[in-house]
């Protein structure tokens, strides 16, 4: 497995493999992988001849007083898990290599990357958007793989790639969830055994919405006020937000459809963490 931390090897690498002919896959990350993550890889493995995977804590996606400096990194642990899946080339620069003195160039989505997380952490969907456009000028991939996990900034790239005719096809893979329904994330390390607990009223809270739709309910009102009812069983849980919106364009809906986006964001202690689940109807 290649090793790159410059810009200029991973892409001349990457060039070549497309010269070849060869189908690249790409998983851009922030590293702490997890079987989520895992999840990306094997799914670009199964559709592409080779796969790409980036491993960087983008500082411009943290707002100030957010956890860019604990932010866990674990490369050498990372890699190995990475070359066991046949990942064919890692890409892990330094913040400096991406963002050298003096660059002052944004990819800013407008709209959408003011909605659900975009309003509770400002600036985050310009850091996104921007590594990721960077990302993709370096590797070229032909697909970019993406966790449902991360809703919003689903929408907020698929926006992007549109909007600016990035030629990458983004496929999206169904959030990896811990046998007791949690959501995998990087930030579940930062949890204390009590915190876990708590934090199982995230997905505790989106099955309810779930079965309400089952059952016939269509109000977005209701199923936010039903949603909340399962927060409170946790009432140190501080929610940030609980949304039914469009997948696509973030706005909240009234009424829920098939592919009715429910999102909710909530503080278990310090660390925020966010689930998701699309509707069936
Ligand atoms: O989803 C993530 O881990 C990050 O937001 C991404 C896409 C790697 C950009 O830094």
């Amino acid at each position: 497995m290649l090793i790159f931390q410059s810009i200029q090897e991973t892409q001349s690498a990457c060039a070549q493999l497309r010269g070849e002919g060869r189908v690249l896959g790409f998983v851009p990350t922030m590293g702490a992988l997890h079987e989520g993550h895992l999840s990306l890889v094997r799914a670009a493995r199964a559709e592409c001849d080779v796969v790409a995977v980036s491993i960087f804590v983008n500082p411009t996606q943290f707002g100030p007083n957010e956890d860019y400096a604990k932010y866990p990194r674990t490369l050498e642990q990372d890699c190995g898990l990475l070359e066991r899946e046949g990942v064919h080339l890692v890409f892990a620069p330094t913040a400096d290599e991406m963002y050298p003195e003096g660059a002052s160039t944004f990819v800013l989505v407008e709209g959408v990357s003011e909605r659900l997380d975009g309003a509770s952490r400002p600036g985050h969907f310009r850091g996104v958007a921007t590594v990721v456009s960077k990302l993709f000028h370096i590797v070229c991939p032909h697909k970019a793989y993406f966790g449902q996990k991360d809703a919003a900034q689903v929408a907020v790239l698929r926006k992007m790639v549109r909007d600016l005719n990035f030629p990458v096809q983004l496929v999206v893979c169904p959030t990896v969830r811990e046998a007791d329904g949690l959501a995998m994330s990087s930030r579940n390390r930062y949890l204390s055994p009590e915190e876990r607990r708590q934090a199982l009223v995230l997905s505790r809270s989106l099955k309810r919405v779930e079965e309400m739709v089952e059952q016939g309910e269509r109000a977005a009102h209701r199923l936010i006020a039903a949603a909340r009812e399962v927060f409170a069983e946790e009432p140190s849980v501080r929610v940030d937000y609980i949304s039914v919106v469009d997948p696509d364009t973030l706005r909240e809906v009234s009424e829920v459809s098939t592919g009715t986006l429910v999102a909710l964001a909530a503080f278990v202690g310090g660390t925020r963490l966010i689930d998701n689940t699309i509707l069936r109807t």
